[in-house]
């Protein structure tokens, strides 16, 4: 179990430990996915542990933690090790990460994660950058009291996935040569998988792929200001015959093989914003 902290103190913990280090970018790593962090140079790794209100993630046994560096030139923390609503914390579970990278003065954050595909083009391996999403977790990170100081009681979500930072995806894949596709994200909260009902209904409300993580995250990020972009890994057909028998298994031997990829789309969103970025 873990205490949600002031993400003032979070900022300043980590500051302690990576003095003068000014972020622009912060990066979630999914399940499976820590490739992407091991493109970043000058890194300082953080535990979770030494973080005020830094959630413990439980679910592949690693412990959490913050790289503090420069991915693709760009001054970039990466969460290694996401909580997800399933794991019991709620959904504001990531609240603090989340904040404490925008107190540190993060302007974008990069959501990564893995997702069943739902659209019958979205196979096993396959990225989706995700377009919109469908928040069906019965919930919501921000019930409780509004503070004003970090973002409004009410807000808005119609461009949730930045649309600039969606073109963006697509130039870079395509400079990269990598296959990306493009689509709706329905959050659940899991940790069951889809029963082939639940998949006929998530298809006919739109969605392309499921997932039991990004959307707390993205709703979270967007009430503070952050710049939101994601990027799914497609790593099972969800509700497929073959059933999930293994399915956290096969979650994760499916992204890592699309990790190399995603990690190359990561990092070169993030040298584009680099280059167009004035230094501070
Ligand atoms: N359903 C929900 N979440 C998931 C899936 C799925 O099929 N695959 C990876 N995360």
């Amino acid at each position: 179990m873990f205490e949600q902290a002031d993400p003032v103190e979070a900022a300043r913990a980590i500051q302690e430990r990576a003095p003068g280090f000014a972020p622009v970018a912060a990066v979630v790593l999914g399940s499976g996915l820590a490739a992407i962090a091991e493109g970043m140079t000058d890194a300082v790794a953080i535990g979770y542990a030494d973080i005020p209100g830094f959630p413990d993630p439980a679910v592949d046994g690693h412990p959490g933690q913050l790289l503090v560096g420069t991915l693709g030139g760009l001054p970039t923390i990466c969460v290694v090790g996401r909580v997800h609503g399933y794991e019991g914390h709620g959904l504001a579970a990531m609240r603090t990460p989340i904040r404490a990278a925008r107190l540190l003065g993060c302007e974008v954050i990069y959501l990564t994660c893995a997702a069943g595909g739902l659209n019958p083009d979205l196979g096993s391996g396959r990225l989706m950058a995700v377009r919109d999403h469908l928040n069906l977790t019965g919930g919501d990170p921000l019930v409780g009291r509004n503070d004003p100081s970090v973002g409004p009681r009410f807000p808005d979500m119609t461009q949730a996935y930045d649309p600039g930072l969606l073109s963006l995806q697509q130039e870079v894949a395509q400079d990269l040569g990598l296959d990306l596709a493009e689509g709706v994200y329905a959050g659940v909260l899991g940790p069951s998988f889809e029963t082939p009902a639940e998949v006929r209904m998530l298809r006919a409300l739109g969605a392309d792929a499921v997932g039991m993580s990004l959307v707390p995250e993205c709703i979270l990020a967007r009430h503070c200001g952050l710049r939101v972009t994601a990027t799914a890994v497609i790593t099972n057909a969800s509700g497929a015959a073959s059933g999930y028998a293994d399915g956290h298994a096969e979650t994760l031997a499916s992204a890592g093989a699309a990790a190399g990829g995603l990690a190359r789309l990561v990092a070169g969103c993030l040298s584009r914003l680099a280059a167009g970025r004035t230094p501070r």
